[in-house]
């Protein structure tokens, strides 16, 4: 099953609404309609700069998707939450959960980002479900243990069959923001194993699963990244807030 490669870019806390402006206009115009065709650009902006984003993406193939949404389904008493529901309606159609920053700085745990995943799913959205370990994780030769217990964490609570409407990313803390990359081999050798775990409960869905690489990818290294088997696109931080250094990775893709 050919896999067609997803690049997200995560902007995290970062810019202006009119630095936001520019970067999206830059991005439309440098996407070609074969691009767009060979692989997916998502943007995931800060949640107060969606609604503009999608006004600004009108009638461009690139995508919308957010940073994080609420672990409670529906609506209710959860003052400063924003729902998965809040986010369709702003045209989302992806959502980041579970990203070592959320997990590390917010406290949020397996459980937290199963529920997240599945109150992403409620809604609609598919779920970009983050995984990594750290450099003390790695350097101890737990990096399988760790990945293991993440993924293992939804699937059981979701099931498996919920992962041919997901995707998953893999971001070795330890690379992020750190310019510090996963060389090909080593994420490869993760993103296989990630694949053979959800293969191991159902082999179709691994097949079509998108297993992204995250972590200082750049437009010097993407392309040798994105050559290996398992790896079906990116989860970009600091490289998608310069359009042509994010259209160069996406063109790696494409
Ligand atoms: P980075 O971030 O590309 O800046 O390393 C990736 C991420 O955290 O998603």
């Amino acid at each position: 099953m050919t896999r067609k490669p997803l690049i997200a870019g995560n902007w995290k806390m970062n810019g202006s609404l009119a630095e936001s402006r520019q970067l999206v206009d830059a991005l439309r115009a440098g996407i070609t309609a074969g691009g767009a065709a060979a692989a997916t650009m998502l943007l995931c902006p800060p949640f107060v700069y969606l609604p503009a984003v999608q006004g600004w993406l009108q009638g461009s193939p690139i995508a919308l998707g957010a940073q994080d949404l609420a672990d409670k389904p529906g609506s209710g008493a959860y003052t400063g939450e924003v729902s998965g529901q809040m986010l369709r309606e702003v045209g989302c159609s992806h959502v980041i959960v579970g990203h070592s920053e959320r997990r590390a700085l917010y406290g949020e745990t397996d459980a937290v980002v199963a529920a997240k995943f599945k109150a992403a799913q409620a809604a609609g959205l598919v779920p970009i479900v983050c995984v990594g370990e750290t450099l003390e994780q790695r350097e101890a030769g737990q990096t399988r243990s760790v990945i293991s217990a993440q993924v293992a964490a939804v699937v059981d609570s979701a099931g498996v069959q919920a992962f041919s409407k997901a995707v998953i990313a893999y971001e070795p803390v330890w690379a992020i923001g750190t310019g510090r990359t996963a060389t090909p081999d080593q994420a490869q050798e993760v993103h296989a194993f990630i694949r053979g775990m959800v293969a191991a409960r159902d082999a179709t869905i691994a097949a079509g699963l998108r297993v992204l690489y995250g972590g200082s990818v750049k437009g010097a290294n993407a392309r040798s990244l994105f050559a290996m088997a398992d790896i079906d696109g990116g989860l970009v931080g600091g490289a998608s807030l310069t359009a042509a250094e994010f259209l160069e990775i996406f063109r790696a893709a494409a």
